[in-house]
């Protein structure tokens, strides 16, 4: 695979869902590399049946179409590429406003946090493998929220959210170019999709991801569907699902929500 393959960018003014859109087009047969931008979604969607919102031209909203070499156990690997390499950009242009404040880190599985820990993205990954036609691998589309320039303070979010998420334009102090932070994610994405095809690549993006979470060494609670329990974030494995240390020994998390918790609980 050619370093970058991120060159097919379909622009959306409005659309429901970006990951809808390149859903739709992975079952028409579009091939790895696709990238949708909208400027307003009207039916954003966020993990767990959540919903994504922003207001139209404040934030990147972008979706990615990956056919990853990937098997069941290791396709979380997919959102980690995408998160690393939003987290390259920020760092490569310098959006977060760098110095003092510290740097942006990983909250496991996939969001993007500022060094206060509020959430600065969020990364949702669809996969459809019903629609694998022969001579290419099943679609996975991963699509990313990163809140740009809304909100621009604190007042702009709806009252459940402030003091949860934040903008790199609160962390810069002034606004940020949109369409540099995506040149600077669609390049930085290259690199980081061609490690999905070596043993070596994977263990270096399990390990980028483990150097940027946030969660390690974080008492947390695990939301499972069939229940909850609690314990200490202690490590990321080489498929970059997370380990969790409980009173009744290491639990491994692959899909999840997990919250951080203060010691008391
Ligand atoms: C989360 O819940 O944290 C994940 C949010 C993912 C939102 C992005 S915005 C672009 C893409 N299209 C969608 O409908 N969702 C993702």
């Amino acid at each position: 695979m050619p370093e970058t393959v991120f060159t097919d960018v379909r622009r959306f003014e409005t659309i429901d869902s970006t990951n809808r859109y390149l859903l739709d087009e992975a079952r028409t047969g579009a091939p790895e590399g696709v990238v949708a931008v909208a400027d307003h979604q009207t039916a954003g969607r966020g993990r767990l049946g959540r919903s994504w919102e922003a207001p139209a031209g404040a934030n990147l909203l972008i979706s990615v179409l990956l056919r990853p070499p990937l098997g069941h156990g290791q396709r979380h690997l997919a959102t980690t590429a995408v998160a690393l390499a939003a987290m390259d950009a920020i760092s490569t242009t310098g959006a977060s406003g760098g110095g003092a404040s510290g740097r942006v880190g990983i909250k496991w599985p996939n969001d993007l946090v500022a060094p206060d820990g509020r959430k600065l993205a969020g990364v949702l990954a669809e996969a459809d493998l019903t629609s694998v036609t022969p001579g290419s691998r099943a679609p996975v589309v991963v699509g990313i929220g990163i809140n740009v320039n809304w909100p621009a303070v604190d007042e702009d979010l709806p009252p459940e959210l402030r003091g949860v998420a934040t903008s790199l334009r609160q962390l810069a102090g002034v606004p940020v170019d949109r369409e540099a932070l995506l040149a600077a994610l669609l390049t930085a994405l290259g690199p980081r999709v061609a490690s999905f095809a070596t043993e070596a690549g994977k263990v270096q993006l399990a390990g980028d991801l483990r150097s940027a979470c946030t969660t390690l060494g974080t008492p947390v609670r695990v939301d499972l569907p069939d229940g909850s329990f609690t314990g200490t974030a202690v490590s990321v494995t080489d498929d970059g699902h997370l380990v969790v240390g409980t009173d009744g020994g290491p639990r491994t998390v692959v899909a999840g929500d997990v919250v951080h918790v203060r010691p008391d609980g």
